[in-house]
This record gives structure tokens, C-alpha cells and sequence, in this order.
């Protein structure tokens, strides 16, 4: 067990609670974007930084083990500039805004982040309808490895798998054969945590054109 202060709330948390437990425990809410509770942290976007009294620098919270006598400060400016800024750069490569009811959407309107500041080279829509049941709008992908994750962790099915690096990275379905001539199963796990909706039922794609 370990005590820790989450903005003046004392917490006792269980051994291999990270920080981000230790917040919800305390009522406090910490940004996320490559985070799903059902997946082992990853530790990738770094939106969840938080301050910590004996730290220099903010800590991602997803990653970061509590420690008795830690003092967390969930809204320390430094943290949630460069979770501002992350957010504003996700933003800022994508065609259109992020859908209503996305994770990304959620996020960029609790960090008050409504344009992107930075202009610059924006993905050119790609979609893959090969899927019966699954649409991939590669442009919509802000590379959180959380959808290849719930096909490794969650499913097993070893159907997706991330591609490039930088502007460049995205995921590939079957080595980018699509998803009908992957390993994959038609779980959907890959759609229900995506933050983006750049995987999503294709159903629902009508909604996610609209900008
Ligand atoms: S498709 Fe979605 S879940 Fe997968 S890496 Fe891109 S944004 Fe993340
Ligand atoms: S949510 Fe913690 S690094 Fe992405």
C-alpha cells in the first residue's frame, strides 16, 4: 500500500497502482489518449503528464508506479502545456475535425484546445472498405497503437500492426491486404477503443464524414 496526495486528496492505493489510479481514486480527471484500462499501459502520447512535488519534470501518469508519500499535481501548467500541445498537433494533421463523441474530441475540448496552432502537412483521406463489418480511415489515425494492442492483448488474433514513424505512422491490416485477408477475427475490439473513430463500424461512417 501507498499514500499519495492527489491535489490535497490523501489516497491509499494498492501496490502496482500507477498514478492515474491514484487520480481517479481522488476525483481528479488526467487527459489520455493511447490509455485503455482493459490494455497494459503504453505510455506513447504523453497527454497524461502530471507534476510531481519532487520532480522537475511532469511524469506520464498511465506509467508511472505510485511511491508512499507522492505529491501529484494533476494540472501543473508545464503538464498541461504539452498535453495541449500534443492534442494541437494530432489536430492539426487531420482533414476535418475529430468527431463529436470521440475520445480525441473529448480530450481537445477539456484541454480548451479548438484549432490547431500549427498549419502544416494534413493526411490525405485513405479509406479501406475492404472489410465487411469495418471501415479504416487511415487519415483519422493518430498512431495510440491502441487498436493493434486490443488485437494482440485482448483478442489474440495478431491481425493489425503499426507502420512508420513520425507523419508517416499509421497501421496496417493484414499487411495492409485488408482486413479480410488478415488474421482478423471480426472482434471489433479494434473499433471500440479507437480514439479517433479512424477505425469504426462501417455503419456509422455517414457520421464520421460529416466536418
Ligand atoms: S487506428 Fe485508432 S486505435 Fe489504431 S492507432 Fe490509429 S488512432 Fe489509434
Ligand atoms: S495516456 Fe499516458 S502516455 Fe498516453
Amino acid at each position: 500500500m501507498s499514500t499519495v496526495t492527489v491535489d490535497g486528496v490523501e489516497v491509499e492505493m494498492e501496490a502496482g497502482a500507477t498514478l492515474l489510479d491514484a487520480a481517479k481514486a481522488a476525483g481528479r480527471w488526467v487527459p489520455t489518449l493511447c490509455f485503455d484500462e482493459r490494455q497494459a499501459p503504453f505510455g506513447a502520447c504523453r497527454v497524461c503528464l502530471v507534476g510531481l512535488a519532487d520532480s522537475p519534470k511532469p511524469v506520464p501518469a498511465c506509467t508511472t508506479p505510485c511511491r508512499d508519500g507522492m505529491e501529484v499535481e494533476t494540472e501543473q501548467p508545464a503538464a498541461r502545456r504539452v498535453a495541449g500541445a500534443v492534442v494541437e498537433l494530432a489536430l492539426s494533421e487531420l482533414p476535418g475535425r475529430p468527431a463529436a463523441g470521440t475520445e480525441l474530441a473529448r480530450v481537445a475540448e477539456r484541454l480548451d484546445v479548438t484549432e490547431p496552432r500549427w498549419p502544416g502537412a494534413v493526411h490525405e483521406r485513405r479509406g479501406d472498405l475492404r472489410h465487411p463489418y469495418l471501415a479504416l480511415q487511415h487519415e483519422l489515425c493518430i498512431s495510440c497503437g491502441r487498436c493493434v494492442r486490443a488485437c494482440d492483448e485482448v483478442q489474440g488474433a495478431f491481425a493489425l500492426t503499426a507502420t512508420g514513424r513520425g507523419f508517416e505512422a499509421n497501421i496496417a491490416a493484414g499487411l495492409d491486404a485488408g482486413f479480410e485477408d488478415s488474421t482478423c477475427v471480426s472482434c471489433g475490439a479494434c473499433a471500440d477503443t479507437c480514439p479517433t473513430d479512424a477505425i469504426t463500424e462501417i455503419g456509422l461512417l455517414p457520421q464520421l464524414s460529416e466536418e
